[in-house]
């Protein structure tokens, strides 16, 4: 079911998706070469808890932390650790913080030091893989104008997305409906609608699309052993421009 906001839900969700955003500003600043990654996880389990929220990941099915750090071939769902971040990694930042009822979901990319050439276009084409979605994230389209313009910038652009994790409805669960897929195949075409919020979170890998998780159940990587890349915000659907209801900062 997919559930429309009011004014005053719409209001909440700007404050969580406020600090989720925040949240990932400060991950991303965090992103260094000698940092571990639980590190990065303990600075942003403080934040959240400082600005009276609590992480959405902690303890959802089980998840152990409060980000999902994924480092190079590592697609989603890295779980922190002590694992040191090294000059010329990508890793992604994947965050959430509930407040007062609603969620906010938002993830991005970061570069540890000087990276690759080819990293940085990595990074970029899926920061504006999302931003192309968003140019149909509003009333009068439908889910699959988001997918479809996703899915074409980034295999224009030589790169693969990743089928098996999806993009989704946001609110007063993390995941709510609609499914919102980076590729186009489904036979559902949900209609957008005012007071809609989403998160549109493309994931793309250099190589193909193939991925698999790791014995520890959540870590997804690819399955080729190629760099991937993540970027998400969580949006509110309009009449006209689609509001980021987890705005990025400058660079992000
Ligand atoms: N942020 C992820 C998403 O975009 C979910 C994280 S799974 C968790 O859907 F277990 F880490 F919480
Ligand atoms: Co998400």
């Amino acid at each position: 079911m997919i559930t429309l906001k009011s004014q005053q839900e719409i209001e909440l969700m700007r404050r969580a998706g406020k600090i989720t955003a925040a949240a990932r500003a400060l991950a991303g600043e965090m992103v260094t070469p000698g940092v571990t990654t639980q590190e990065i996880d303990k600075a942003v389990f403080r934040f959240i808890k400082s600005q009276g929220a609590t992480p959405s990941f902690l303890h959802y099915h089980g998840y152990p932390a409060s980000v999902c750090v994924s480092v190079n071939d590592e697609i989603i769902h890295g779980i922190p650790g002590k694992r040191v971040l090294r000059e010329g990694d990508i890793v992604s930042i994947d965050v959430g913080a509930f407040k007062d009822g609603f969620h906010g979901d938002c993830a991005a990319t970061f570069p540890c030091g000087r990276i690759s050439s080819e990293a940085q276009r990595l990074i970029a084409v899926t920061r504006q893989s999302f931003f192309e979605g968003l140019r149909f994230a509003r009333e009068g389209y439908r889910v699959p104008d988001i997918s479809r313009a996703v899915q074409t910038y980034v295999e224009q652009n030589g790169f693969s997305v990743v089928r098996e994790y999806v993009g989704h409805g946001v609110g007063r669960a993390m995941h709510e409906d609609p499914e919102v897929p980076n590729y186009v195949e489904s036979r559902q075409r949900p209609r957008l609608l005012r007071g809609m919020t989403i998160a549109v979170e493309p994931m793309v890998n250099a190589g193909g699309a193939g991925s698999y998780v790791l014995p520890d159940g959540w870590t997804v990587k690819t399955a080729d052993g190629s760099l991937s890349a993540h970027y998400e915000n969580t949006i509110l659907i309009t009449d006209g421009e689609p509001e980021l209801l987890t705005l990025p900062e400058p660079g992000e």
